[in-house]
C-alpha cells in the first residue's frame, strides 16, 4: 500500500449549478445549489486514499461548523489527520464554484489555508521521509510549499508539483520537483513564457519531467526515457461535473508512481475519467477497482 502525503488545502465547496456563466453584472437563474467537500489538497488526498493508499494530510482547518464538517469527512476517508492544524481565529476555507457549460469557474477564499506554515511541514517530517510520493499545491502560502519540496528532495522522496492555481514560480523550485503536473495556462504561467507557445515547447522548457493534461483530450508527459512528449489519450466517458478531475488524476498519479510514468499517466486519466461522471469534487472519485474496470473495458 503506497505511502502518500498531501500538503494543501482543504476547502468547503459552495456549489450552484447553472445553464450558462452570468456576464459582469449580470443574474442568472441556478437550476441547484448543494455544498460539498473540496479544495485541491483534500481532494488529492481523498484520490489517492480511495484507491487503496495510506494517505497523511498536513494542513489547516478553522474551528467553525465547516472545518468540523471537513475534518470528519477526510477522518471518514482514512485520512491522517495528526498535521491538520485547528485555528481559533480564522474560518476554514471556502470555493464558490459554478458549475455551467461542461466546465465550472471558482472563486476561493483562502481563510484557514493561508495560515499553513513551513514549521507545519517541518513537524510532519517524519511522515515525509517514509512516503513514496509527495503532493503539493499552490492553494496555500509558497514559503510552505517551499519547505515540502525541500524537505521532499533532502529526504529523496519523490515530490509532485501541481501548479495550480496557475503562479510564475522561482525557477530553482521547478528543479526542486521531482514531477510537475500542469495545464497548458499553468505552465506558461509558471515558466513566465507566452500561453500560446505550442504545449509540447513549453514542456521541452521545463527543466524537470512534466504531466501536462489536457481535459478530455487526455494527457501528455515527458521524462528522461521519453524526451520527446508522449500522448495517453482521454477516456469517452459522459461527463456531469469536471470539479476535481485534476486534482484525482494527481492523487492518482502519486499511488501509482511506482509503476513507471506511462503507467501510472494511464491509470490516472482513468481515475480523472470516471471522477467526472458525479457531481462535487470528490463524489466521483474511484475505487482502484472501478480504475481497473474501465482499463479492461
Ligand atoms: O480543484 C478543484 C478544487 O479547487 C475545488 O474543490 C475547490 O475547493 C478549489 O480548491
Amino acid at each position: 500500500m503506497p505511502r502518500i502525503v498531501v500538503v494543501g488545502s482543504i476547502n468547503m465547496d459552495l456549489v450552484t449549478l447553472a445553464p450558462r456563466f452570468p456576464g459582469p453584472g449580470e443574474t442568472v437563474l441556478g437550476s441547484r445549489f448543494f455544498t460539498t467537500h473540496g479544495g485541491k489538497g483534500a481532494n488529492q488526498a481523498v484520490a489517492a486514499a480511495r484507491l487503496g493508499a495510506e494517505v497523511s494530510m498536513v494542513g489547516a482547518l478553522g474551528r467553525d461548523a465547516f472545518g468540523d464538517q471537513l475534518h470528519a469527512g477526510l477522518a471518514q476517508e482514512g485520512v491522517d489527520l495528526a498535521h491538520v492544524a485547528r485555528l481559533d481565529d480564522v474560518g476554514s476555507g471556502s470555493a464558490s464554484i459554478t458549475v455551467a457549460e461542461g466546465d465550472n469557474q471558482i472563486i476561493v477564499v483562502p481563510a484557514a489555508n493561508a495560515r499553513v506554515t513551513p514549521a507545519q511541514v517541518e513537524a510532519a517530517h517524519p511522515a515525509i521521509a517514509c512516503a513514496d510520493a509527495v503532493l503539493v499545491q499552490l492553494e496555500i502560502p509558497l514559503d510552505a510549499v517551499e519547505a515540502t519540496l525541500r524537505l521532499a528532495r533532502r529526504e529523496n522522496v519523490p515530490v509532485i508539483l501541481n501548479p495550480a492555481p496557475a503562479q510564475k514560480l522561482p525557477a530553482e523550485w521547478l528543479q526542486l520537483a521531482s514531477l510537475l503536473t500542469p495545464n497548458q495556462h499553468e505552465l506558461a504561467t509558471m515558466l513566465g513564457d507566452d500561453a500560446n507557445t505550442d504545449f509540447r515547447e513549453l514542456m521541452r522548457r521545463a527543466p524537470c519531467p512534466v504531466v501536462l493534461t489536457r481535459g478530455g483530450e487526455g494527457a501528455w508527459y515527458r521524462d528522461d526515457a521519453h524526451p520527446e512528449p508522449a500522448h495517453q489519450p482521454g477516456f469517452a466517458v459522459d461527463v456531469v461535473d469536471t470539479t476535481g478531475a485534476g486534482d484525482t488524476f494527481n492523487g492518482a498519479l502519486a499511488v501509482f508512481l511506482h509503476e513507471g510514468l506511462p503507467q501510472a499517466v494511464r491509470k490516472a486519466s482513468a481515475a480523472a475519467a470516471l471522477s467526472v461522471t458525479k457531481l462535487g469534487a470528490q463524489g466521483g472519485m474511484p475505487s482502484a477497482r472501478e480504475v481497473e474496470a474501465l482499463l479492461a473495458r
